[in-house]
């Protein structure tokens, strides 16, 4: 059961209590995503995948495509803006 209340989504991948963002992000380019609830809620259908269009929501495509090996844009994409955000992150200014 999810309550009603503010929730921060892990956009960086590397927290140990996923979906939800545990501060590993720190010291990278990612920050995490809040999102929040208005009502109580049975269901939440997170992002695993980290490439959805809907973030923090799964959109139902994109994990269907990576899962089912085809070519996707979207991922690598992604993948890239994040590669130079991490760069840029660990550049001196
Ligand atoms: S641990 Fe991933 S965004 Fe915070």
């Amino acid at each position: 059961m999810f309550g009603a209340k503010n929730y921060y989504y892990c956009t960086c991948g590397q927290s140990s209590q996923q979906p939800f963002c545990d501060s590993s992000h720190k010291g990278s380019a990612f920050k995490p995503l809040k999102f929040s609830l208005d009502e109580k809620s049975e269901r939440l259908h997170l992002c695993g995948c980290k490439l959805t269009s809907q973030a923090p929501f799964c959109d139902g495509q994109t994990c269907k495509k990576i899962v089912a090996g085809e070519p996707f844009e979207e991922a690598k994409r992604a993948y890239e803006e994040a590669q130079k955000a991490e760069q840029a992150a660990q550049t001196p200014q």
